[in-house]
């Protein structure tokens, strides 16, 4: 288990499918203190996880002193892993943040079709990262690294997610994240979706974003990548919220990433419709996902959780 703290919804990045795209004006923005982070981080220790998630819109603000110095802070009060899901960020940032003690790195290349990646990722300015290189530096500094797809972004084929799954091979990922596409009402993506569905045409190389196909990219990235951390995702039981949870574990998943943002915060961070919005506490949500992982008969493991993918590289 892996705990996940959205730390920002304030994003400078204007993608297609993202509710917290940069253009939504009526997203009402927050980014957590030192202090709010620092009080989830005991939740997630108290909680008996090995690892924190900050995740964040590429949120600027969000500046590199200050975050080195929030790392240090959470690994003097917490032995705890620290995974960082921040959006592209320069060498700079990432050096500081890994030397400051940041373990692993998250960033999706979401499509490995270059063309309709720059069609729903409009580029900052003149700034123009390449994803596949930002993950290859990542993992020369010494980073765990993951990434990984959404299923169904219209425009893919089958061709193109038969590649994604051949790139995660060939960028021996640590970690890999893969989640059906939820088309969000407020974004160009989502309308483009919507607007399709609407019409009888059927395209026959276009992948469905539906649950079947989801578990089938799962299943078939164990096979390739063994040794990889796959979590069941959060988009995924959104789309199944009775057990698509359980149904990406029994299909090949081994990670549950509990959100355990501030009730408050976590319904800001609405990236797509329909994701959990109770008033719960950290705790209450860990009680419900550990009875759904213990209902199918899983034990939950305990320590950092490192990735068996990246102890095999350092060994040999
Ligand atoms: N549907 C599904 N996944 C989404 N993400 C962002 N917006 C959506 C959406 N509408 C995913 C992206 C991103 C991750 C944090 O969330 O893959 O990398």
């Amino acid at each position: 288990l892996r705990g996940l703290v959205e730390v920002s919804n304030v994003c400078a990045r204007d993608c297609h499918y993202c509710g917290i795209r940069v253009s939504r004006t009526d997203v009402s923005r927050y980014r957590m203190s030192a202090n709010e982070i620092l009080e989830c981080a005991a939740t997630v220790h108290e909680l008996g996880y090995g690892t924190i998630v900050l995740q964040a819109g590429e949120d600027h603000g969000i500046r590199r002193d200050w975050l080195a110095g929030l790392i240090r802070r959470i690994k003097l009060d917490h032995d705890l892993a620290i995974t960082l899901s921040l959006g592209e960020r320069d060498d700079a940032d990432l050096l500081e943040w890994r030397e400051a003690g940041a373990d692993r790195y998250l960033l999706r290349f979401e499509t490995s079709d270059r063309a309709l990646f720059e069609k729903i990722h409009p580029a900052r300015g003149e700034r123009c990262i390449d994803r596949i290189e930002m993950l290859g530096r990542l993992r020369e500094m010494g980073y765990e690294v993951g990434s990984g797809v959404m299923v169904g972004i219209p425009g893919q084929t089958y061709e193109t997610l038969a590649r994604d799954i051949e790139l995660f091979r060939e960028l021996d990922l640590d970690m890999i994240g893969i989640g059906p596409f939820v088309p969000h009402p407020d974004t160009p993506l989502g309308q483009e979706a919507e607007a399709k569905r609407r019409t009888d045409a059927i395209d026959i190389n276009q992948v469905p974003a539906d649950e079947l196909l989801t578990y089938k990219v799962v299943a078939l990235t164990r096979l390739i990548c063994p040794d990889a951390n796959l979590p069941s995702t959060t988009a995924l039981s959104t789309i199944n919220k009775a057990n698509g949870r359980e149904l990406g574990l029994m299909r090949g998943a081994n990670i549950v990433m509990p959100n355990l943002t501030p009730a408050a915060y976590r319904c800001r961070y609405q990236i797509y419709p329909g994701k959990e919005c109770f008033d719960e506490s950290g705790s209450q949500v860990h009680v419900g996902v550990k009875r759904r992982i213990e209902a199918i008969g899983r034990v939950i493991g305990t320590g950092r959780g490192d990735s068996p993918n990246k102890r095999k590289r350092t060994v040999s």
